[in-house]
């Protein structure tokens, strides 16, 4: 299912969403929008953490704030009892400003600045995820300098190839993420002679929007061997395995992804059989899901503005927005699925093909293309589903144009959660003004 759990169709044909009429919603706060339902965020936050914690009570989830970071969503995120994975100032600054719990932060970047890891350190973030040995040494003068002790987990790259996008394959050999595998238990013999860090676990992430659930149990084999390696050569115990996140989303309605309750069962399943034979001490499982929490809650409303027929060729359906609010299509060939909010339920008008373009300066602007459409007009409201994880998050201000205001919606009730860029925002940092 690509639409928010609480999508249906209303007495006037329009496609509602958490209670709110999605045509009204275009009227009122302008378009393009984005949109968030609350209830599927939550539903998404809860099934994550029963799923994994019928299986295995000692999961903690953390929410990959790089999909969507903004405050109103950190604070649903937090109050959920989820933690943030942040892997920027900037991401963090966002976090505190949510009053996220600073316990529950998982800090990740290959290449963060000293400044950066001063901050962590400063707001006392539980957990910062080391990616190389220079970081270990930054983070250990910095802690030193602050006279307090931080609690690091390595990343290692895993070793493994999984389907998805090469862009967003992290964890294959050739990868700039993490400490390669064989020099892991050097790692870790660094990290114990250093005062002010503390080594407690390890992490991998093996890459995004994957539909199977091999590779992750793959992951699993690989990060329960190293566990075991370092117990055995450095009498440390990794008393935390993290997983990373990565599991995909529906897009267009009709793809088979696996479910987050057989995700969590073949996981725990797998962590248990592997504890029990390697003898392991039983580690702390944490997941970082960032897609598959918010892509789904996300929906972004257009107005359709031009349509141009072009006989025997192609037909173009223009929209208000494109690739600055949406640059997953262009840059990753994704696709999306289209729905006309003010004609949802039509179930016999007419369909036809068409391509969606975009308002930017580039041919390239199309957010999807040739896909059976019903049949619109200049006026029409256009719902692009599954928009909620790294659209608003990509998003820039290409031909300076405003990026989209965002509403959170809950029963019936719908709130701005992230104001319309207007012009004054967007020429803030011009410094030369005649
Ligand atoms: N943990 C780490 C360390 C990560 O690098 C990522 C994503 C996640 C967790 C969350 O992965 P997710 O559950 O969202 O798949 N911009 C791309 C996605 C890049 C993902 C980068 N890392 C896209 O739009 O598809």
């Amino acid at each position: 299912m690509n639409l928010p759990i609480t999508a249906r169709v209303n007495k006037m044909n329009h496609l509602e969403i958490g209670g709110c009429d999605t045509v009204g919603l275009a009227k009122e706060f302008g378009t393009p929008l984005y949109v968030m339902d609350e209830a599927t965020l939550r539903e998404k936050c809860r099934e994550y953490a029963q799923s994994f914690r019928a299986h295995y009570p000692d999961t903690r989830i953390v929410f990959a704030s790089k999909a969507l970071s903004c405050t109103a969503v950190l604070k649903v995120i937090d109050s959920e009892g989820v933690g943030v994975d942040v892997s920027s100032g900037g991401e963090l600054y966002t976090a505190r400003l949510a009053a996220c719990g600073m316990k529950n932060i998982y800090y990740h970047g290959n290449n963060k600045s000293r400044a950066e890891l001063k901050e962590a350190v400063d707001a006392g973030v539980g957990r910062i995820v080391v990616d190389n040995l220079a970081e270990l040494e930054r983070l250990d003068e910095i802690a030193g300098h602050a006279k307090k002790e931080v609690d690091i987990l390595f990343r290692m790259n895993p070793g493994i190839e999984a389907h998805t996008h090469e862009f967003i394959q992290t964890g294959k050999i050739d990868s700039k993420f993490g400490i390669q595998r064989q020099d892991i238990i050097e790692a870790v013999r660094v990290a114990n002679e250093k005062k002010y860090v503390n080594f407690v676990g390890i992490h991998s992430h093996i890459g995004s929007q994957i539909f199977d659930i091999e590779p992750f149990e793959a992951e699993v084999d690989v990060l329960c061997q190293t566990a075991k390696d370092i117990l055995d050569q450095t009498r440390t115990e990794v008393m935390e395995l993290n997983l990373g996140g990565g599991l995909g989303i529906s897009y267009l309605g009709d793809e088979k992804v696996p479910g987050t309750g057989e995700f969590a069962e073949r996981i725990c399943k797998r962590l248990m059989a592997r504890i029990k034979e390697l003898s392991l001490p039983a580690p702390r499982l944490i997941l970082e899901p960032g897609r598959s929490l918010v892509g789904n809650a996300g929906v972004t409303l257009y107005e359709i503005g031009v349509i141009k027929d072009i006989p025997g060729v192609r037909k173009y359906i223009m929209i208000d927005g494109g690739m600055a609010d949406n640059p997953r299509p262009i840059l990753y060939d994704a696709k999306y699925a289209a729905y006309v909010a003010n004609k949802f339920n039509e179930d016999n008008g007419a369909k036809e093909r068409v391509t969606v373009a975009g308002r930017f300066c580039e041919s390239g602007d199309v957010i999807l293309r040739d896909v059976e459409l019903k049949k619109v007009e200049v006026g029409d409201v256009l719902a692009v589903t599954a928009t909620g994880a790294y659209n608003y998050s990509m998003a820039s201000n290409y031909n300076r144009v405003c990026r989209p205001a965002m509403v959170m919606l809950n029963q019936g009730q719908a709130y701005e959660i992230i104001r319309r860029e207007n012009y004054e925002d967007i020429t803030r940092m011009d410094v030369v003004i005649s």
